[in-house]
């Protein structure tokens, strides 16, 4: 098992090596264990305005991605269920036995997958701005026209486009439309092209929802065109038990958008999953 200050690096980063893949991630916090999984292609900073209002009674683990951030970037094809082994390993090294797991979008695909596959490891499950449902043929066409930019041109020939689908049309603050534009160029190729094919190729794990059995919230933003209202309300009311929270006035990337409001939400809900 690695100890925290065993690994503990300048950046405030700590890595593991599992496997053939290193893998970097913060932790923070004191109390119960929350994973909480960045978003296409982002990596763990995107959860740093929740830091101040969960660390308090939350030990944080927010995990680079692979492909992503400081992790290692393999060569694709990825896979979702990659991810999610990913994070199964990553938390059999640091000896949890069950954490609270929650994703935004691209990281709520692969808590989902973690789900199916690992429920027993699961002390509740958190879904931010995602869905259940495959890639319509459409979507899983733009994926594959997309890919065959990145290869031709590297992230900055899809920045723009890449930027506007995840921001949506409306007015965004500069500084996260800045930060969505920062994460889109610093992200590697390869981590790029392997998570569109891994989004592209994923299934629909709807069928699944209703055999879920810890406490999950689902939230979403009222203006999220991306992953949209409809799709959140279709989980919950899959999901026994689950609560659902629309926030107005957000987006996507309701996390980044208005912490104000979804932080105490959040720290609401891992205090019940702490019980
Ligand atoms: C994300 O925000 O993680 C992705 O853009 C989601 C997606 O493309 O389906």
């Amino acid at each position: 098992m690695t100890t925290r200050s065993e690994s503990a690096s300048e950046s405030g980063l700590e890595r593991v090596t599992l496997g053939d893949l290193t893998l970097a991630y913060q932790d923070t916090g004191r109390g119960d264990p929350c994973l909480l999984l960045h978003g296409f292609p982002f990596d763990h900073t995107q959860w740093h305005a929740q830091l101040p209002d969960l660390t308090p009674a939350t030990r944080l683990i927010l995990p680079d991605l692979r492909g992503h951030g400081a992790s290692d970037a393999p060569p694709p094809p990825y896979r979702l269920t990659d991810f999610a082994d990913d994070v199964r390993a990553l938390i059999d090294r640091l000896g949890l036995e069950r954490v609270v797991l929650g994703g935004l979008s691209m990281g709520g695909y692969i808590a989902l997958a973690f789900a199916q596959r690992y429920p027993e490891r699961l002390q509740g499950l958190i879904l931010l701005s995602t869905r259940a449902e495959a890639d319509t043929p459409e979507i899983r066409q733009g994926r594959q026209t997309t890919i065959a930019r990145v290869q031709e041109g590297g992230a900055e020939a899809i920045v723009d486009e890449l930027g506007q689908r995840i921001l949506g049309e409306r007015e965004t603050p500069a500084a996260i439309t800045r930060a969505v534009h920062d994460w889109i160029l610093g992200a590697p190729v390869d981590g790029l092209i392997g998570s569109l094919g891994a989004m592209a190729t994923r299934t629909d794990v709807t069928p699944f929802l209703s055999r879920l059995t810890c406490p999950t919230l689902i939230m979403v933003g009222t203006e999220d065109q991306l992953t949209p209202p409809d799709a959140a309300r279709t989980m919950a009311s899959a999901i026994p038990g689950a609560e659902l929270v629309e926030v107005p006035g957000t987006a996507h990337l309701l996390t980044l958008e208005r912490p104000d409001i979804v932080n105490p939400v959040l720290a609401s809900f891992l205090a019940r999953c702490r019980g």
